[in-house]
């Protein structure tokens, strides 16, 4: 979707958001996968009421993206446009044990910074890529933790409200990959209450989660992580391999050689390609094992 009209470009740039017109969604994803639409980049995350009513007011859809991988985009010219926020300067600040962290700070980056301040927890999620702010609202987990049992308050835009609201930790509801924040909240920033821990002995939880990750996961190939969420008790990326369909391809997205349950971008794979790989993977777990695998990815206009 592309915003013409000369009026509201004029009141995006008071509202200090920058528009990018036509941009590539493949070029935004890990997946690498998208079409195209208008690019919302927010500096100031007071801007989004206003900004929000206009795009309202003015029948625009829009999404919102954090850092793109663990998203699959259809093709082509996207229905609504896209927001993203711009990352402030410090994006994280510490005081005591408490991380004030902005939702679209660098996850991996986040915990190193905090690591090097002797405070740990959150060293099995080193290696997952994206912002704080999807992490948070996916509640990412890896290697026995979550990033939810540390988040003490969120600050978030409730479309429900249209306002600004912070959240207490106890509000929230973190499950496995789930999370009681609303499909159209926005995160905006945390603040994480951390274990100290010197930093030598995060680096070696660091260390020994990456070796887990290198030795099981297609780390330099394109990818939105794992595709299903594992059934209760089970693991997809077991049964998919058990039923044989590694390296399973329809044009270039293809089940990982590697962890059945990532499906990689070996070329120029389209959304379409994606989306009926998937489909012929749960369908064929469906059969053979009676399970209804549920994505993991989140999809946007299939
Ligand atoms: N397995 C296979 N073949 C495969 C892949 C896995 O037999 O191709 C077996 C493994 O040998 C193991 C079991 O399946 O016995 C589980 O595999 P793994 O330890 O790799 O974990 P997973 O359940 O497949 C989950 C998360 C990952 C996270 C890892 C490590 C989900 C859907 N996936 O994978 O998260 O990194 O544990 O904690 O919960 C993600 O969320 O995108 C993601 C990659």
């Amino acid at each position: 979707m592309r915003i013409t009209d000369r009026g509201i470009v004029a009141q995006l740039a008071e509202m200090r958001v920058d528009l990018q017109a036509g941009a590539s969604l493949a070029g935004l994803t890990s997946l690498g996968i998208g079409g195209t639409t208008d690019l919302l980049r927010i500096k100031k995350h007071e801007s989004l009421p206003d900004l929000l009513s206009l795009l309202e007011t003015n029948h625009m859809p829009y999404k919102f993206l954090g850092g793109g991988s663990n998203l699959l985009v259809g093709d082509g010219e996207l229905p609504g446009v896209v927001l993203q926020l711009v990352r402030p300067e410090p994006d994280v600040v510490l005081d005591g044990n408490f991380a004030h962290v902005d939702a679209a700070a660098d996850l991996g980056r986040m915990i190193t910074f905090c690591a090097k301040n002797d405070l740990g927890g959150m060293e099995g999620l080193i290696g997952v890529p994206g912002t704080v702010g999807g992490a948070l609202r996916m509640n990412a987990g890896a290697y026995g933790m979550q990033i939810g049992s540390y988040v003490r308050e969120v600050k978030l835009y409730r479309a429900a409200s249209r306002g600004i609201e912070i959240l207490r930790g106890h509000q929230i509801s973190f499950e496995y990959r789930h999370t009681s924040f609303a499909p159209d909240d926005m995160m905006l920033s945390v603040i994480l209450e951390l274990p100290s821990k010197p930093f030598k002995l995060i680096l070696e939880g660091i260390r020994i989660c990456n070796e887990k990750r290198r030795s099981s996961q297609p780390l330099g190939q394109k990818s939105a992580g794992c595709i299903f969420k594992n059934p209760p008790g089970s693991s997809a990326g077991r049964m998919i391999d058990e039923l044989g369909l590694k390296g399973l391809s329809v044009g270039d997205a293809r089940v990982s050689d590697r962890h059945a349950n990532f499906f990689v971008n070996a070329g120029r794979a389209s959304a379409k390609d994606m989306l009926s790989l998937i489909a012929d993977v749960r369908e064929r777990v469906q059969r053979n094992y009676g399970v209804s695998l549920e994505n993991e990815v989140v999809v946007w206009n299939a």
